[in-house]
């Protein structure tokens, strides 16, 4: 470690918005700024440098990151009248896809950088401090991003860690603007990913999440050179990792389950029972508009797939509700869809219109109270799903990955492996470790458990609605 990363002399304070990936993108600029002498900082108001990590998903990202701006500009007033200084910069989607209407409207910002351009941020600053206006740095090119960001991690990530192996999307649904926001889709070669890898688990890392916006679209240079490598050869290559407990990844395209992907889910005790694949809808009307290249039959046969190589296998998923064109009936064949599958988590979202998206010009947009009304019913189901699944893990022994201290003296809060959050009385010196636990009683978000004497039996397997009406 530097003697400037070891006692910092500014602050940084970064708030992200938006996907796991923005949240792993925000601790590289920490680890870039740290050389020049950048450390934690609380909140906003002990800030040097605040850096605003934006989404640009849905409408109500874009309009929080402007009220947001709007009282860092009275705080960084304050700090010119007091002599001090303050950079502002805004990162992420939202800069990526507004850069010229962010300076417009919010000209006291320094610096607005896309989500490739991250490691010229030390670059950016310096000419920010000797400009007038603002910086503006949104370039493409993903490879130049990972090929020059540090390697060590001034903080590490703890017990469970995210690991970006791919960036951008190729694949254009009519609603998401990822696929101009992050650029075409890249993955990083497979050498430097176990590298890091590695690098996680020797700082304490337990369970590594493994990051893309299509990461199941993973093809990365295999690191002997030849054929490259698809997510199950990469799964397989971490699962041999010593102190490697546990392997995820998020989020996945239905399109792109292969056979490779499903053994790994059959073979790798490491690669955790529990998998969030985005369907959207069940109607394939609605399917084909938003151009995902998937029918509800190939949705449900890949489910199948992965329940037969992975029988505890659970599913988490994420659905629109007033795509243009949806119809009532296609509304019921997302309901039948859901009850079909049986989802163990899932977030379900009103389509909100993204400026330059094929969607957003679309004549036959959906009246706001129908959206209203499919989003609560679906959201509904959902819940019933989400709460059951939780009681059938109740009175059953499972291990749990202890990730920190709990809220109360003498408690720990820990993992299971369907990404339950559980809460259990135990010593924090067990924090890092995999414990059997009996799961005592489930709730909406959790569970809470008490530590179990031998090991974890077998994990329950998931269950089914009962099937949907014909
Ligand atoms: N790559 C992933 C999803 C990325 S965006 C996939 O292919 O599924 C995360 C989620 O946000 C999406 O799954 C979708 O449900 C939701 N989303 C994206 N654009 C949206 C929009 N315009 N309106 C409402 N929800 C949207
Ligand atoms: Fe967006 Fe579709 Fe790409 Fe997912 S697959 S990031 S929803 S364009
Ligand atoms: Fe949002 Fe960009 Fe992620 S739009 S969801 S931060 S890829």
């Amino acid at each position: 470690m530097s003697e400037a990363a070891a006692s910092p002399r500014k602050r940084l304070f970064i708030r992200s918005w938006g996907c796991q990936m923005n949240v792993y993108d925000s601790g590289r600029m920490a680890d870039v700024l740290a050389p020049l002498g950048y450390g934690p900082a609380e909140g906003p108001d002990a800030a040097d440098m605040v850096i605003l990590n934006t989404c640009h998903i849905r409408e109500k990202a874009s309009e929080k990151l402007f009220s947001e701006l709007g009282r860092l500009r009275a705080l960084k007033r304050e700090k010119e009248a007091a002599g001090g200084r303050m950079v502002l910069a805004v990162a992420g989607c939202v800069a990526q896809a507004e850069g010229a209407e962010i300076t417009a409207r919010a000209p006291w910002v320094d610096i607005v950088l896309g989500p490739q351009t991250y490691h010229r941020l030390p670059e950016m600053v310096a000419r920010a401090s000797r400009a007038a206006g603002a910086v503006i740095d949104t370039d493409f090119p993903a490879e130049a991003k990972f090929d020059r960001l540090p390697e060590a991690s001034a903080a590490p990530q703890g017990v469970t860690a995210f690991l970006t192996v791919q960036e951008g999307c190729d694949k254009f649904c009519s609603f998401c603007v990822v696929p101009y926001t992050r650029g075409a889709e890249y993955s990083r070669p497979a050498a430097p990913v176990l590298a890091e890898a590695r690098r996680l688990v020797a700082q304490g890392a337990r369970e590594i999440t493994l990051l893309g916006q299509n990461v199941n679209a993973y093809h990365g240079d295999a690191p002997g050179g030849g054929r490259t490598w698809g997510l199950g050869r990469l799964l397989r290559a971490l699962a041999e990792i010593p102190g490697l407990e546990r392997l995820r990844y998020t989020t996945s395209h239905p399109r792109d389950v292969d056979d490779e992907l499903v053994a790994a889910h059959r073979d790798l005790p490491q690669l955790m029972p529990f998998l969030h694949l985005p369907v959207q809808s069940g109607s394939d009307r609605v399917l084909a508009a938003m151009n995902r290249g998937h029918t509800a039959a190939d949705f449900l046969s890949v489910a199948e797939r992965l329940r037969a190589a992975r029988p505890d296998l659970a599913l988490s998923s994420d659905f629109i509700v007033g795509h243009p064109g949806e119809r009532a009936a296609d509304f019921d064949a997302t309901l039948a869809l859901v009850r079909e599958v049986g989802f163990a988590l899932a977030y379900s979202f009103k389509y909100s219109p993204r400026p330059g998206t094929p969607a957003a010009s679309a004549p036959n947009q959906v009246p706001e109270a129908e959206k209203d009304a499919r989003l609560q019913a679906l959201q509904a189901l959902l819940r019933d799903q989400q709460e059951a699944f939780n009681r059938s893990l109740v009175g059953r022994t499972i291990p749990v990955l202890v990730t920190g201290t709990g809220r109360h003296h003498g408690q720990v809060a820990g993992r299971s492996p369907w990404l339950n959050p559980v809460h259990l009385s135990a010593s924090d010196a067990l924090i890092g470790e995999v414990v059997p636990v009996a799961v005592l009683a489930a709730h909406t978000n959790s569970l809470s458990g008490a530590l179990a004497a031998g090991t974890a039996t077998e994990p329950p397997s998931q269950r089914r609605e009962e099937p949907a009406p014909a």
